[in-house]
């Protein structure tokens, strides 16, 4: 594998992610001191803490990951000359690239002029006691306003985050040149605004705090790194040359040595190289393998050290999924890339999903349970597994039903299980 970055921001963790519940920041020490300390209470088999069973997995924190050689997703960059962008890779992966561009990840980021939502949404409002919100755009630009009756204050926006699939958050800049988020967002379901998640404020002291929240240096770096290509190189955030969206390079590594062995192997008409120069999460075990994608959609670690509880944390695929007992100490026929080809848009038609749960699952009431399928079979359907067992949960502050990646009997009226 490429070990192109020797000088990493470690701390692209993230217990002060914008989904979660606003928190302590811990730094990447505290992460990994944390991790290894109830790694040590576990293995010392003194069980004090309850929720240790799942511990024993070989499942990290991302700041572990980021800490370790090689690459990895989120991570930032030593020079944008190892970056090729997805054309680059058209001419040999065409039916790739053509696919995974219509994915939500490929436009989860957009210049707020370029903002779809913006365009058909041309008029939104939202208001809580006296404070009036609107986001108006017009041919050229979106105007956010906040008024309390008495004073108005306006901003152009900036960035637009999240495809709208969800919903959108706004960025701005003001005179100073530091980027503020706006206190309000689209979601789908309401097709208008409403508190930004987690940042809600019913009675802010001033119409300056009714409008924003300040985003630091630090934070609108993990912004970008979940949310877009090659955004910071050599520790410096790099607003202008960024690629909005997750696209090949945010997953495979920069491409720019890929390219040049795969052009030269074509262009001599030999077989290409053995070491393709390029990182495939294909190759890693499945806790890894989960762990990859939660390095933006947070990890099992992650999810325990920000200490994030209740349906919040439906929106922790990792850490649901590996709260099931059908993970056991990690299974590649149930890892993310299981289920979700990561260059597609995912499957809505529940049948489609029948195939993994089988793989695992004896499908007949009457067969008994192999080494092979150590899963008991249902007693109640032989299809559609998902529809029942893989509840929609409710998640207030995104006015959205999410999937929930916890794989279980749920029976109606049961609490949330943690
Ligand atoms: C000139 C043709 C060419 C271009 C351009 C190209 N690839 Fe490839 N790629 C190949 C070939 C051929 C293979 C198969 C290599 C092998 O099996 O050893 C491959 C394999 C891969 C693999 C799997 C590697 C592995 O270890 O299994 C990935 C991932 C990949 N390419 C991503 C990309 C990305 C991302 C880009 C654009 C940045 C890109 N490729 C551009 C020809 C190309
Ligand atoms: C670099 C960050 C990043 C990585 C790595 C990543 N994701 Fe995502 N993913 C996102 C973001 C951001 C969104 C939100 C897209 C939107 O705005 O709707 C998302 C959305 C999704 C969605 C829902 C949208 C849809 O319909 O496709 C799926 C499914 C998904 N990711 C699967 C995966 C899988 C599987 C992996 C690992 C192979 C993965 N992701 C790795 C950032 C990432
Ligand atoms: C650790 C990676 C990470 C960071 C940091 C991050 N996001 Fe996200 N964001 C994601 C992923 C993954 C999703 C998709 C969640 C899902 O729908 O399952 C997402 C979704 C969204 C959505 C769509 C709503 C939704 O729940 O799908 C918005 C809006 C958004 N992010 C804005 C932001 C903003 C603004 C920041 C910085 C202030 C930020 N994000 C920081 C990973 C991240
Ligand atoms: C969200 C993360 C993500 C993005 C974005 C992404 N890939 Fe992949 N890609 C993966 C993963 C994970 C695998 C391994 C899949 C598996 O294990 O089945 C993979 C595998 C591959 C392979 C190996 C062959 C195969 O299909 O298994 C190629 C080639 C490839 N990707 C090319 C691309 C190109 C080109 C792009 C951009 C158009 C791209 N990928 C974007 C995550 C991603
Ligand atoms: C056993 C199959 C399965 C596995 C494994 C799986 N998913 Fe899903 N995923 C689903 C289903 C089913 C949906 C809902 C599809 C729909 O109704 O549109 C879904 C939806 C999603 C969504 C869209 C948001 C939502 O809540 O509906 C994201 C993001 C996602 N999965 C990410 C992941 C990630 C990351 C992993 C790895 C931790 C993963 N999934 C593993 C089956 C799976
Ligand atoms: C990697 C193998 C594997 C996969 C894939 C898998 N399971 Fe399981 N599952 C198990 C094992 C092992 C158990 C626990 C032992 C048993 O069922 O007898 C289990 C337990 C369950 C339970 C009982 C949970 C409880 O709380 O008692 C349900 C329900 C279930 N699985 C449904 C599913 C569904 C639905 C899918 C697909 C979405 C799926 N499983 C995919 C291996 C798997
Ligand atoms: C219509 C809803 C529904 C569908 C669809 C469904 N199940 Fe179930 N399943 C249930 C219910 C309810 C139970 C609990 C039954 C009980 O305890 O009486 C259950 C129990 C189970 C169990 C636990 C069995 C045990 O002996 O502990 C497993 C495993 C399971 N289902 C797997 C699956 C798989 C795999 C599929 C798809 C092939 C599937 N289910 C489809 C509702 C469903």
């Amino acid at each position: 594998m490429e070990h192109t970055n020797s000088r990493r921001t470690r701390c692209f963790r993230d217990a002060t992610h914008s989904h979660w519940s606003p928190r302590t920041p811990f730094s990447l020490s505290m992460v990994s001191f944390a991790r290894r300390l109830f790694l040590g209470v576990s293995a010392a088999g003194l069980f004090l803490w309850p929720l240790c069973a799942p511990v024993l997995h070989a499942q990290l924190s991302t700041a572990d990951h980021l800490a370790e050689p090689g690459f990895w997703p989120t991570q930032n960059a030593a020079s944008r000359r190892d970056y090729v962008g997805s054309g680059a890779c058209a001419p040999c992966h065409a039916a790739v690239v053509a696919s995974q561009k219509a994915t939500p990840m490929a436009g989860t980021t957009l210049r707020a002029d370029d903002a779809g939502i913006l365009h058909s949404h041309p008029q939104m409002n939202f208001a809580v006691g006296k404070y009036h919100y609107d986001v108006k755009t017009a041919e050229k630009q979106s105007v956010y306003t906040v008024t309390d009756g008495t004073r108005t204050l306006s901003a152009t926006l900036l960035w637009a985050f999240g495809t709208g699939r969800v919903g959108q958050s706004y960025l701005f800049k003001q005179e100073n040149g530091n980027f503020y988020e706006a206190r309000v967002t689209y979601f789908a379901t309401l097709q208008n605004l409403h508190f930004t998640p987690d940042r809600a404020l019913t009675s802010p002291k001033d119409v300056e705090e009714a409008m924003y929240r300040p985003v630091g240096a630090a934070e609108i770096g993990r912004c970008f790194a979940c949310h877009s290509t090659a955004s910071s190189i050599d520790d410096q955030f790099d607003e202008r040359n960024l690629t909005p969206g997750v696209t090949c390079e945010a997953c495979h590594g920069p491409g720019a040595k890929h390219v040049t062995a795969m052009q030269s192997a074509k262009l001599s008409g030999t077989a290409p190289p053995g070491d393709a120069a390029i990182f495939n999460a294909a190759q890693l075990n499945p806790a890894d393998s989960v762990d990859f994608c939660g390095a933006c959609h947070s990890t099992w670690w992650d999810v325990k050290l920000s200490g994030v509880t209740g349906v919040s944390n439906a929106k922790s695929q990792p850490y649901r999924l590996e709260s099931s007992k059908c993970w056991g100490k990690g299974d590649a026929r149930l890892t993310c890339v299981a289920c979700h080809n990561p260059h597609q848009q995912v499957q809505s038609d529940p049948s489609s999903y029948d195939r993994s749960c089988l793989s695992c699952h004896v499908a007949s009431v009457a067969a008994k349970k192999t080494a092979d399928h150590p899963g008991a079979p249902c007693p109640v359907s032989t299809q559609n597994c998902v529809s029942c067992h893989m509840p929609k949960v409710y998640v207030p502050e995104n006015h959205y039903n999410f999937t929930d990646h916890r794989i279980r009997i749920a029976r109606p009226g049961d609490p949330y299980p943690n």
